[in-house]
């Protein structure tokens, strides 16, 4: 499989051009997937690398030991979905962590690294989870009910709806899919699973009761669920402070994020840099956050949108620690 067909990254240019790549830096890029991200990381790595060399050399004149001084940044990569190996990069400057990102802090400190340059988190799931159908993270393919993107994680999709209460799906729904018809959802699924339990897909849909026709809700029904069986939220959460003390100050975040609830997080987080969105000012009212804000939720071209039409929904944040 190509990483073309794993996944097509969203706002790449966009996304590298902020990061200010720096040939000998430390990255991470939480979110490998298909790898995209990734690879053009250490392509900015390696063409920062020549034109700084190039610059010295042109200003110290012909070098005559022969020597290339070889000071060579780093990439760390995360996914916790083993798929994402069959994406691998060969190359000695970089490493891929198999791994949830919310151990990010855990990770460094075992690889000896106490501050980053810069970190990239492309959230969510790739173009690989939807296509597979027998991860179960999509309505329109008849499979289990799955969807853990940590294949050896233990609760599934499936465990989720067969043992929350009617009040916990309600919220669910409510919450992490915005159904303004949460607590009705809930109860036809409650009242189909006393029948039998629901362990596909497709039982999930008709239990559900939302016609075939409103894609867009069936879309948030499986969207909501997703992000619960992988704890979405809490682990974004661990790593954006992870994240936010291990940049040293001139390093930077980029973050892709997909839905309302995830952009917001991240939002108030760059603008605060605190997860309770505190905005903390000195006696003269100047804020104090540790971030200093360089994208602030750019979307994606009309002509990329064309192009990638997974594209419409990323929102594009960064900020650069100071
Ligand atoms: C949108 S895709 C990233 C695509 C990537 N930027 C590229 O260029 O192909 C998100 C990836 O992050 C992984 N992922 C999501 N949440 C994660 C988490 N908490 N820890 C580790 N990996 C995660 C998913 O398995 C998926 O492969």
């Amino acid at each position: 499989m190509s990483t073309e067909s794993y996944h097509i990254p969203a706002m790449l240019k966009e996304t590298i051009e902020g990061l200010a790549i720096k040939p000998n830096g430390v990255y991470v890029d939480v979110t490998f997937g298909g790898g995209g991200h990734s690879r053009a990381i250490l392509e900015r790595m390696k063409e920062e690398g020549r034109r700084t060399e190039r610059i010295k050399t042109e200003g110290e004149g012909k070098r005559t030991d022969g020597k290339r001084k070889e000071e060579e940044g780093h990439l760390y990569s995360f996914d916790q979905d083993k798929d994402a190996l069959q994406n691998a990069i060969e190359d000695d400057r970089w490493t891929f962590v198999l791994s949830n990102f919310r151990y990010l802090k855990n990770w460094m400190d075992y690889y000896g690294v106490t501050q980053i340059d810069g970190l990239l988190a492309d959230l969510g799931v790739s173009f690989h989870h939807f296509d597979c159908p027998e991860r179960g993270f999509s309505f329109r393919h008849p499979a289990p009910l799955d969807m853990r993107m940590n294949q050896t994680a233990k609760r599934t999709a499936a465990d989720i709806v067969n043992s929350y209460s009617e009040e916990e799906l309600a919220q669910l729904f409510w919450l992490y899919g915005e159904l303004k018809n949460g607590r009705g959802i809930a109860k036809n699924i409650c009242r189909a699973r006393a029948e039998k339990p629901i362990e596909r897909t497709e039982e999930l849909v008709a239990a559900s009761r939302i016609p075939a026709e409103m894609s867009k809700e069936l879309a948030r029904l499986f969207q909501a669920l997703r992000i619960e069986v992988n704890d979405e939220l809490g682990a974004l959460r661990e790593m954006l402070v992870a994240a936010r003390d291990l940049l040293r100050p001139g390093g930077r975040i980029a973050i892709l994020t997909y839905h309302s609830l995830e952009d917001r997080l991240v939002k108030n987080f760059l603008r605060s840099g605190n997860l309770e969105g505190t905005i903390e000012k000195d006696f003269y009212g100047n804020n104090l956050s540790p971030f200093t804000l360089i994208e602030k939720g750019r979307t994606a071209e009309e002509e990329e949108v064309a192009r990638n039409p997974r594209s419409r929904s990323a929102k594009l944040r960064i900020a650069e620690k100071r």
